[in-house]
């Protein structure tokens, strides 16, 4: 099985993503981390030094590259993935595949934001707490319709150990 975890960022994906493949024994990839290594660059420098629309086609191709694995795995997603290309039709098309959506309220990701907005380049732009609250809110907006298309939605204000139950017993 590959379990496809999708959502915002700061909606736990990775966390999330770790303990459910220690629990499951299954292998635990980062889809960030995976660009990363593959490029050799941090997402920032991507993002600086290539672009964007670079980053998207990396981001693109490494997903159909994961997806075609016969192993269980734990798949975090960024949080842009979904809503580029065909990707969230690859998703939902690709054999033994569950996509989980980690549904975060609006205040709860600008608070795990906050400290961070210099480290990712969507909102590195953001000043203060109010903007940040905007932007997420209407960006939340635009993507949802993707988030949305996810097997599973889960409440992902929740405890980490919590999601990661409600998680296994709506999979097994
Ligand atoms: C992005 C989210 C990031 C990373 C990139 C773009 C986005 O991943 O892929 O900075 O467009 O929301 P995380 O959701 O893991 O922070």
């Amino acid at each position: 099985m590959k379990i496809v975890l999708l959502g915002y960022m700061a909606s736990g994906k990775s966390l999330i993503g770790k303990k459910l493949s220690t629990i499951l024994d299954y292998k635990f990839i980062d889809l960030d981390n995976y660009i990363e290594d593959k490029e050799g660059k941090s997402i920032s420098k991507i993002f600086l030094e290539e672009g964007e629309i670079y980053f998207r086609r990396v981001e693109h191709s490494c997903l159909k590259e994961i997806l075609k694995t016969k192993e269980n795995i734990v798949l975090s997603l960024g949080g842009g993935t979904p809503c580029y290309f065909d990707n969230m039709k690859i998703i939902s098309e690709a054999n033994s595949v569950n996509s989980i959506f980690l549904n975060v309220t609006i205040p709860e990701i600008a608070s795990r934001l906050q400290s961070e907005t210099s480290t990712r380049p969507i909102v590195s732009h953001i000043k203060n707490k109010e903007d940040l609250l905007e932007f997420i809110g209407k960006h939340l907006f635009e993507r949802s319709k993707f988030y949305r298309q996810a097997d599973l939605i889960i409440d992902g204000n929740q405890e980490p150990d919590l999601i990661t139950e409600t998680i296994i017993l709506n999979l097994f």
